[in-house]
């Protein structure tokens, strides 16, 4: 079966880049070394974007042109996967860095910091106007509202996945990657926190969740909806987020080495405390209950969930419903348990917001009140 053009000479780099096993890396090595300078003399009407790579599909080879499933993840460096989008040229001045290579759904709290850390480092720099991260989709979502409450910049931060591997027909990731380094260095983007672009549609960070295995519409805001479009070589925005975020936000972990252990409890029928049980013995300094519907709490978790509050665990209350406010003292008398509720955050991402919150206070009061600004 034969490739359209674009797609065959994008394929064909990456089966290249592939080839080599090993991602080679033209720009730094290391990302703790600074970004070197695109290859070329840069044009100085065009704004400064740097890459940092980190895996996922969108650098995944398949064995086929047909292979959109049951491919293997984080196989192309970053170069190659800059290199193959010549397009990008036109649009910004792009240098690029490997920040690590892999399969999203392992990453890591070290992960987080390290790229918070980096991207902080970048945005410092006057000659650096937006950076995007390439990375795997399956937690794109978790990585856009951690950088969202670390990043302390007003300049665009892009988060661009893929749903297809390089190799396959109709490969969406070189135009999600175009699309992502046109917002980085857009003015329009400025100041509206951690974004994330795919298959056209602009997101926050904070709202976007992945909604579907495997199809390239997959990214949604649930009830809320997209900030906007990517169209014909432009963002158009038609709403912002209205809570704190980047620039305004209160964490810093410039100086973290490490993040608090927050854990999920997910509720189903007959569940029981066993798993809730067993984080607390390892240490988790705070849990996200993932109830069904307005965040609901069966009634023999309630106990086991008393007794961690009073070994000092802090108790958030989310929803795996998916969307919708967890109202406080609706299902539960949180104020009762000295339980928080999450606001509209599923627990993958309230579990971000608590780590983060831990870092600066265990007060049940403050703690809320983070969750009703951030
Ligand atoms: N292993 C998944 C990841 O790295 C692949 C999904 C993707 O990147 O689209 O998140």
């Amino acid at each position: 079966m034969s490739l359209g053009g674009k797609s065959r000479a994008f394929a064909l780099a990456m089966l290249v880049g592939a080839s080599l096993a090993v991602p080679h890396v033209s720009f730094a090595q290391d990302s703790s070394a600074p970004a070197t300078a695109a290859a070329t003399a840069p044009n100085p009407n065009l704004p400064h974007v740097v890459i940092l790579c980190t895996g996922g599909t969108i650098a995944g080879t398949g064995a086929t042109s047909t292979t959109t499933v049951g491919y293997t993840a984080a196989k192309v460096g970053c170069d190659t996967l800059v290199d193959s989008v010549p397009e990008l040229k036109k649009v910004a001045n792009v240098t690029g860095e490997q920040v690590y290579q892999i399969a999203s759904e392992s990453i890591t709290n070290d992960n987080w910091l390290k790229l918070s850390k980096r991207i902080n480092e970048l945005l410092k720099q006057d000659n650096v106007d937006g950076v995007v991260v390439t990375h795997g989709t399956d937690t794109i979502e978790e990585t856009a509202y951690f950088l969202d409450l670390t990043v302390k910049s007003k300049k665009p931060v892009v988060i661009v996945g893929s749903m297809r591997p390089s190799t396959a027909i109709s490969a969406d990731g070189p135009i999600n990657l175009y699309n992502a380094v046109i917002i980085a260095g857009s003015k329009e983007a400025v100041g509206k926190g951690v974004l994330v672009c795919l298959d056209d549609q602009i997101n926050a960070g904070r709202e976007v969740t992945k909604s579907n295995t495997s199809t390239t519409d997959t990214f949604r805001t649930p009830d809320l909806g997209f900030l906007g479009y990517m169209q014909d070589n432009k963002p158009h925005f038609y709403r912002t987020s209205t809570r704190l975020n980047t620039a305004d936000t209160e964490f810093d972990v410039s100086n973290l080495t490490s993040l608090p252990q927050v854990d999920i409890v997910y509720a189903y029928g007959n569940y029981n405390s066993l798993a809730l049980d067993a984080f607390v013995k390892a240490g988790a300094k705070g849990i996200v209950h993932a109830g069904p519907g307005d965040g609901s709490v069966g009634a023999q978790m309630v106990g086991p969930l008393q007794e961690a509050r009073k070994a000092g665990v802090v108790v958030v209350r989310s929803a795996r419903v998916g969307s919708g406010i967890i109202a406080r003292n609706g299902e539960q008398p949180d104020d009762k348990y000295d339980w928080v509720a999450s606001d509209n955050l599923n627990p993958q991402k309230a579990r971000i917001l608590l780590m983060l919150a831990l870092t600066k206070t265990n007060d049940t009061k403050a703690i809320q009140d983070m969750f009703w600004k951030y």
